[in-house]
Order: structure tokens, then sequence, then C-alpha cells
């Protein structure tokens, strides 16, 4: 019955295998929450179809799902988290205004593909990734990184930054990740803050911070939550942060 339920405006299931009924019907279903659900590709699909005004959907730590497509439906918020088999996403992204990613540096191009009208498009207002795990520092993960973000980047307008990862403090003056680091116009005039927190400074860490900074010459208030470390390691990443700051008069406030 809960499967065909249409009254039902938000679903959330957590911990459990699927078992799903021949027919799925979820007409009303705006919200869904998937936590620890070790469904088939196939079920978590047919699931994820039967729900015609899905809005907000966040897939937390689904270890055995691939793929996923929601083009049915105008997602207003997507959330990825810790779902690292998860290699195709693909969403109808003419009202996506929220992006959320949390995980290891995702597989190549294909990882996230936007449908949706360009012309509708209203550009996202949130966009949050935290690359977790290990550095990146392989040619090969920093070339998946900078293909995912800018894909996400290029979706993106006004959109308030929030970079996460790892725990401690280093600095590698050799960053190869850093010297390629694009630029994004439609940060230009719109980013005025940019929190960092858990900011460790590896390679990863620091070409995101600079992409960003160096994108946003209106930027009037920096804060950098550091993780713990050495002294001359913090001034050495502080020192580097100020330094891609563009406007000379912003706030930088090192915690
Ligand atoms: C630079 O930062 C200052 C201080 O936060 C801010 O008042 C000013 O508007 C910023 N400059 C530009 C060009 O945005």
């Amino acid at each position: 019955m809960l499967f065909s339920c249409a009254a039902l405006r938000s679903l959330t299931l957590a911990c459990c295998r699927f078992a799903l009924p021949a027919t799925v019907s979820l007409p009303s279903v705006e919200t869904l929450l998937l936590s620890h659900v070790n469904g088939p590709d196939s079920d978590v699909q047919r699931l994820v179809s039967g729900c015609p005004r899905l809005a907000d959907l966040s897939i937390v730590a689904c270890r055995a799902l691939t793929a996923v497509t929601v083009l049915g439906a105008r997602l207003r918020r997507l959330a990825i988290l810790c779902s690292d088999s998860l290699a195709a996403v693909a969403v109808d992204a003419s009202e996506l205004r929220h992006f959320e990613y949390s995980g290891f540096v995702p597989d190549g191009r294909n990882f996230l593909t936007l449908h949706g009208d360009a012309q509708r498009r209203r550009g996202m207002a949130y966009c949050k990734v935290n690359i977790c795990g290990a550095e990146a520092t392989s040619e090969y993960k920093l070339t998946h990184l900078r293909q995912f973000l800018q894909l996400s980047r290029r979706e993106s307008q006004d959109c308030p930054e929030e970079l996460l990862s790892g725990q401690q403090l280093r600095y590698n003056p050799h960053g190869r990740g850093l010297a390629a680091a694009p630029q994004a116009p439609c940060l230009r005039s719109t980013v005025r803050e940019l929190s960092l927190v858990h900011y460790q400074g590896g390679v990863a860490q620091r070409s995101l911070a600079r992409f960003v900074l160096r994108s946003a010459p209106a930027i009037a208030e920096v804060y950098c939550g550091c993780a713990e470390g050495d002294w001359s390691t913090l001034s050495q990443l502080k020192r580097e942060i100020i330094g891609w700051v563009m406007n000379k008069s912003a706030n930088t406030i090192f915690a």
C-alpha cells in the first residue's frame, strides 16, 4: 500500500532492501530520501520514476546503486552523499536550485548529466561539494575533479559555496592541480562571501579555493576555518589564500 499511496508527500526509506510491488505510483511525493538502501538499480529507478512530482531527492550511502535517472520530474534539490558506486546520474535540471555532493572524486564526465530547457534554467542558488577520502593528487583524479567542478560551475550563478574536505593541515608547494585552474565568469559579480570549513590545504581543496577566489573580484568576506596543524603550514596557507583574494579590502577571517 505504501508504494501506491496517492496522498503521500514525503517518503524516507532507510537501512532496508527493496521488495517493490509490481506497480509503484506515488503521484504526490515531492521529497524522497533514500539512506543506506541496498536495492538493485532497477528497483531504485522504478521507485524514482513512480514519483512524477519529485522535487527533492537525497541519496545517502546507497552503496550498491550505480545509476539513476530523473527525467520525468523537475528536481529543485539534489543531494548525493557517500554513494560511491554511483557513476551516472541524469536529471532534468531546468528547476534545479540546490546541489550537494559528498564523496570521493567522481569518475569522469558522465557522472552528472543535466538535461532540461536551458532557457528556463534559473541557475543554482546553493552548491556544496565535499570531497572526502584520500586527497586527490593523481593527474587522473584531478582531471575528473576539474571536469566535475566545471560542470557544476557551468550550471551555477549566484552560488554560495561551501567547500569541505579532510582533517589535518598540510602544504604541498608543488600542487599540480593549482596551475590550470579555470575561472568562472558567472561568479564574477555575485559571490560576496566565501566560507572554507575544515580547510586543511590538500591540493584539491586549494584548487577549489583558488578557483572560486580568482573568479570573484567582488568578494567582501572570506572566512577560513582551518584544521589542526603547525604554525608555519598555517601561515603558508593563509598567505596563499590572501594572495588569491582579488578585493584587497575584503575582510579575511582565519579561525
Ligand atoms: C571589497 O570589500 C569591502 C570590505 O568587505 C567591501 O565593502 C567592498 O564592497 C568590496 N569591493 C567590491 C568591489 O566589491
